[in-house]
This record gives C-alpha cells, structure tokens and sequence, in this order.
C-alpha cells in the first residue's frame, strides 16, 4: 500500500482530529442540575461544531461522571480556565457573586458567554451586551427566562422586524402551580404550597416565588430583550399571591375566570413615537407588575395548568404571538443553553460576533398604574349597612361599581363577598382602599386584583 494512504478508521481519526481543531471550544462552568444536562447534550450528540473542553466546579472530584469524554478537563480552577484558549463559557453557577465576576472576565478576555443567569442579567444585563460589544463577543441568556421555552431567541430573530410594545407572561411555573392546584381541588393556599414543596415545585422558603421577586426578574429582562427598555427589577411593583383562598376561584368562575400570577410590562411613549428605533426613548413610560389577577378561564392564560410557563408579545404589526411551555427542569433547560451555544459558534464561524440590542436601550419611568375593571374580595363580620358604607366610599374616590356578588351559606362571622369596579388606574383605587382599610366590620383586608379581559 503505497505511504500517502490511509486505512479507513485512520481516515477517520484525521477527520474527527481536524473536525476538533476547528471546532468551537466550550468550557463548562458549573455542574449542577443543568450544568450536568447540558454536558450530556454535548457528550452524547458529539455536535461537530461544538467541543467540549472544560467542566469546572468547585470540589470537582465527586463531580466527575465515566459519561464525559475522557478528553474533557475537569477542574475547579475557574481563572485556568479563562485563560485557556477557549471561544466561549457556559455559566451554570447561578446568583450574583462570583457568577458576575466569571462572566465579565470571561467577557474582558474576549471569550463569548452563555448562561442561564437570570439574577445576574436582570440586574447587569444591559452592561453585559454592552461589554460584549466592546470587545467584539457576544453574551447570550436564552434560557433565564421561562427554562426551555425559545421566547428570547424569538425576541433576537423571529421578532425583532416589529416593534413591540407589551410583553405578558406566566413566567413562574411554582405560582402557577399552587394556583392551578387550588383551582382545580379547592384546597387552601397553604395545603397547595405544601404539596407545592413535596413535589420539589417549590423550595422550603418560597418567597421569591410566592411574592414575585422571581417572576419580575425575568420581565426586567424580557423588557429589556423585547421592548429595549432598561427596567431594575426592584422598581417593579410586585403582589404576593399568600392571601388568595379557595373562595376566591368560586367568585371568579362566577365571572367567568380563573386566578394566574401575572407579569406584564406596557410601553407607553409619552409624546409622538420615534420615527428610528435608535433614536433616545428616554422620554417612555413603562407600565410593569407581577401578582395575581383575574383572566378568562378560555384564555391562552386561563389555560396554562401546573408549572408550564406562557409569554404572550404584543406587537405594532405583528399583533400577538404566544410561546408555551416547560419553564424550568434540567433537561429543557439544558436545551436552550446547548442551542445559544450553537448560535454564538455559528456566529463566531461567521465572523459576526456583535450583537446590537444594547445600541438603543431606553431608561424609561416605570410605573404599575394600569387601567383595568378591579375584583375586590371582602371578608366581614356581617352586620346592616356594609354595602352602603363601601359604596358611599368608591362614590367619593368617583369609582363605578360593575356587579356585586355573594355567595350562600357562610359564616356570618367570616362572610367573604365581592364587588367588581369598572375600570379605573390603580392610583384611583388606592386611596379608596386606604379608607376601606379602617372599616370596623372588615376582618381581614379586601383583596384587589386587576381583571384583564
Ligand atoms: N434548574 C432549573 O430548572 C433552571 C431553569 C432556568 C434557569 N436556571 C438557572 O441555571 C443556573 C444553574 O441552575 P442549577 O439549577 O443548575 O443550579 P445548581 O443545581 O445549584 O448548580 C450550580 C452548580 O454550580 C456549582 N457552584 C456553585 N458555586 C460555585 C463556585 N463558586 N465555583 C464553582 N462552582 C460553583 C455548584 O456546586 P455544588 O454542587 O458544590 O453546590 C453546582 O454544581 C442558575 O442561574 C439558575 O437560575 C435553572
């Protein structure tokens, strides 16, 4: 056999070798729940175009897995790594700190980022795209916001020809989960919260969920990706849902809806719309919250059951598009990590690695006072004149009361009935609660929530 050539499986040796060398190299930082699933995707698929060279985690020994191709490098030293000759860094690690830190040396370095960070993009992600455009990297975040569900990615390609100008959303699967579960069994708030957490769809402190701390992150950043606008999740007004009842489902399946956790955010131009996208928007308003509210049970929102997230887009041309799906768990998540993987290597390949989101971002005024018909939940001890003494208040605030409704056979003691307002702004409403607040026979206080029709 003449020298220059080779047998088969040294054919393929040589490919597989040249395949690798021009390969994108990822390093993997963080092997946890999805950290893990991600590196399964990229050792079982052997994606010719992505290579996996480092997994690091802190105390890496227990973490190593026979799964992994023997090739791959595991350390616990994350700076190693960033000096490696590697194209881009997968972030799993989660929270602010050293999350952040990793990131923007990653970023500094010239090496691109993906990461699945909502705490650190919601706060620092239109610094991030700004860094990376200086340096000629990208930073994706596809999977901080609704898990597996492509609504960023849609937000970068599929959309970004409109202009959008609202974003809506079910965006915490654990809220929709405890409401769902006392929608369908009329249980209370507390038993759907236990079972909640005995099924590992809520952590042992749930706050951030149940109080919105979580799901208005993630519409900091969806405002931030869909409507440009730089939103600090804290100036987000957000309702917890701990003081919802049973009763309240009966009184909104009278109405015709059901109860999700919602997260909205409205853009608002104060005076006539920019002719270019580019020019300053800082004049904008945007109207965003997160917390309870009352949606048509034949809604796209009244429909999503269990811990499934839904993102609704409103655009000028495009009117409404809705993407539905697993918000969280290790594998669909995993998947949307693996996928901005391979949009940054396919954009390094073609020498386009800028990305312009952070060129026109606005600043706008947020503000939580939308104008919607309101569900107003009183529990009283029941006495003559109740009805009168509420109506004589939502007179003098000049509120229209829409219908009232009381279900039969509760305790006198604890009487839980309802008045429905027509629409008004939030800030109406405010100064009408306050005084309802001080009633003598209110023995806990009204529960409002918006209706969104
Ligand atoms: N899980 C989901 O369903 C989901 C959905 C959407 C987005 N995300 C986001 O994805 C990211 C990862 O979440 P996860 O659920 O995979 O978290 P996780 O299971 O807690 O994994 C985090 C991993 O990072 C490691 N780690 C923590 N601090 C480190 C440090 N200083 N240096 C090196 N390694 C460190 C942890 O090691 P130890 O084992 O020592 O703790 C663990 O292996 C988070 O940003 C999260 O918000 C998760």
């Amino acid at each position: 056999m003449p020298k220059h050539i080779l047998k088969p499986a040294a054919k393929a040796d040589l490919r597989q070798r040249q395949e690798q060398s021009s390969a994108c190299r990822v390093a993997l930082i963080g092997f946890g729940t999805v950290g893990r699933a991600v590196a399964k995707i990229l050792s079982e698929n052997a994606e010719s175009s992505l290579r996996l060279t480092h997994i690091c985690n802190r105390n890496v020994e227990r973490k190593k897995q026979p799964w992994v191709p023997s090739d791959v490098i595991w350390t616990d030293d994350v700076e190693a790594v960033l000096k490696s000759d590697i194209d881009i860094v997968i972030e799993l690690i989660g929270g602010l700190d050293p999350a952040g830190r990793i990131v923007r040396s990653a970023l500094e370095a010239g090496k691109s980022v993906v990461t699945a960070n909502k705490q650190l993009i919601a706060r620092h992600g239109s610094d991030l795209l700004q860094l990376a455009r200086s340096k000629g990297c990208q930073i994706e975040f596809g999977a901080s916001v609704a898990g597996g569900v492509p609504v960023l990615p849609a937000l970068r390609t599929g959309l970004c020809g409109d202009r959008l100008h609202g974003i809506a959303g079910i965006l915490n699967g654990t809220c929709n989960y405890i409401l769902s579960r006392i929608e369908n069994a009329r249980i209370p708030f507390s038993e759907a919260l236990e079972e909640a957490q005995a099924r590992g769809y809520a952590e042992a402190d749930a706050s951030e969920d149940l109080d919105g701390g979580d799901a208005r992150a993630k519409l900091a950043i969806l405002a931030l990706a869909g409507l440009h606008a730089r939103v600090a999740p804290e100036s987000i007004r957000a309702r917890t849902i701990r003081p919802l009842d049973a009763v309240d489902f009966d009184y909104a399946a009278e109405l015709g809806c059901t109860i999700r956790q919602i997260s909205r955010a409205v853009l608002k131009p104060a005076g006539p719309q920019p002719v270019h996208p580019k020019e300053d928007l800082k004049e904008n308003a945007l109207l965003a919250e997160v917390g309870p509210c009352l949606v048509p049970t034949d809604s796209p929102f009244g429909r999503v059951q269990r811990n499934l997230n839904l993102v609704v887009t409103s655009g000028q041309y495009g009117g409404d598009m809705a993407f539905l799906g697993a918000g969280a768990g290790g594998d669909p998540t995993a998947v949307a990590v693996v996928s901005d993987v391979m949009f940054v290597a396919q954009n390094l390949s073609a020498g386009a690695g800028k990305r312009d989101v952070a060129s026109y971002v606005s600043t706008p005024v947020i503000s939580g006072d939308f104008e919607t018909p309101w569900y107003l939940r009183f529990f009283v001890r029941d006495q003559p004149g109740i009805v009168a003494r509420l109506a004589q208040i939502m007179a003098a605030h000049h509120l229209n009361i829409d219908s009232l409704l009381q279900k039969p056979g509760f305790d006198k003691a604890s009487l839980p009935f309802v008045i429905t307002l027509e629409p008004c702004r939030d800030s109406l409403l405010h100064p009408a609660l306050e005084d309802m607040a001080g009633l003598d026979f209110s023995i806990r206080p009204c529960l409002c929530l918006p209706i969104l029709r």
